[in-house]
């Protein structure tokens, strides 16, 4: 972000603000890692950066605390192994910074019924519940609390959390028009390449911890031999072309898409390398591998020290309680409280 500066007439570059977040489902997948986690290592060198874990979020599907305990602390450390670090980005966890429940109903009173209920994620997790939780339905509103605290102008996600930044988007203007200046409308920031990775097994389905099928999935902490398992019974495809085409080759164009966002390839490329997909799955495996090593390695370091992970995620809310706790008193203000 730079421009002239209208007092001094000088150039200025400013930093821009980043922040995106995580539900703590235990160990991150490959999917999390290329759509994701790896764009905020990338971006904390140059760039204001919050990233943090949604364990409010969590509660919106039943959970046990024990798992939710487990699943935080290894969330945390998968971040940090992934290359987070706290002296370049603040890195907290969502429920140690109170102003994201208390923006969120105010908000909740911004955002409409009808809309919520248009959103896919809500339709997909309640599909087949007995009992959807309220937090299901608002869900979204708690990642545009998330946001909007952080007067933030870039969020790095996958392509399946666009729906919730438009809606975002839409929330903050609303709040802007109705009750004055207050909110930063943020932009979604989805990478070309990896957005969207899908299931191994099923690859019309994105990849997920929830809903994979266990050979579907790579864990960023799986063993390199599961993972040489897992690519070599992809579903490829009965027609033996490699080519990039997600309508009508699904698998194969996963596995170019994968090999592409961890090489940098263009994909398209990828399709001339190889030709059959007995030598494509055995490079897919390799790069993976060796991509995931140096995380897997340090992640189990990580795990052995909880306190210091503890004390980064006290240290990082500590900061962003600062930030959060005067958007919320800029809200309140605007809205008329007293
Ligand atoms: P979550 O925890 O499902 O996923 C974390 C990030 O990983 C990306 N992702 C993928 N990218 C590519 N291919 C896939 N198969 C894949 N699966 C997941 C997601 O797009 C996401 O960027 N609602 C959010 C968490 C959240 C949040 C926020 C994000 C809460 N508040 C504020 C940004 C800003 C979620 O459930 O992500």
């Amino acid at each position: 972000m730079s421009g002239l500066c209208p007092l001094t007439g000088n150039y200025y570059k400013k930093m821009a603000k980043v922040l995106s977040a995580i539900q703590p489902s235990g160990d991150l997948h490959l999917g999390n890692y290329l759509g994701a986690v790896r764009q905020w290592v990338a971006s904390q060198e140059d760039n204001d950066s919050y990233f943090f874990i949604v364990d409010l979020h969590a509660l919106t599907l039943d959970i046990s605390p024990e798992t939710l305990r487990s699943n935080t602390i290894k969330t945390a450390a998968s971040l940090v192994a992934s290359g987070l670090d706290q002296a370049k980005c603040t890195l907290f966890l969502q429920s140690h910074v109170p102003q994201h429940t208390a923006l969120t109903w105010l908000l909740e009173c911004t955002a409409s019924y009808g809309e919520l209920l248009r959103m896919t994620q809500f339709k997909d997790k309640g599909k087949g519940q007995e009992s959807v939780r309220a937090g299901l339905l608002t869900y979204p509103v708690l990642m545009a609390a998330d946001i909007l605290l952080y007067n933030i102008d870039f969020v790095p996600v996958g392509d399946d959390q666009k729906q919730h930044l438009e809606l975002t988007r839409n929330v903050a203007g609303r709040f802007n028009n109705r009750y004055g200046d207050t909110f930063v409308v943020p932009e979604a920031k989805v990478p070309e390449i990896g957005a969207r990775i899908m299931d191994l097994q099923n690859p019309a389905n994105k990849m997920s911890k929830s809903t994979a099928t266990p050979l579907g999935t790579i864990g960023v902490m799986d063993d390199p031999k599961d993972i040489e398992k897992k690519i070599k019974k992809a579903v490829t495809d009965s027609s033996m072309l490699i080519c990039y085409d997600r309508e009508n080759h699904p698998g194969v164009t996963n596995l170019l898409e994968i090999l592409s966002a961890v090489t940098g390839t263009n994909p398209l490329k990828l399709t001339e390398d190889f030709s059959n997909y007995g030598e494509l799955k055995k490079a897919v495996a390799e790069a993976v591998i060796e991509a995931l090593r140096p995380i897997r390695t340090k992640y189990y370091e990580i795990l052995d020290n909880e306190d210091t992970l503890s004390e980064i995620l006290r240290a990082g809310s500590e900061k962003a309680e600062v930030i959060a706790a005067v958007t919320l008193e800029k809200a309140r203000r605007a809205m008329g409280l007293l």
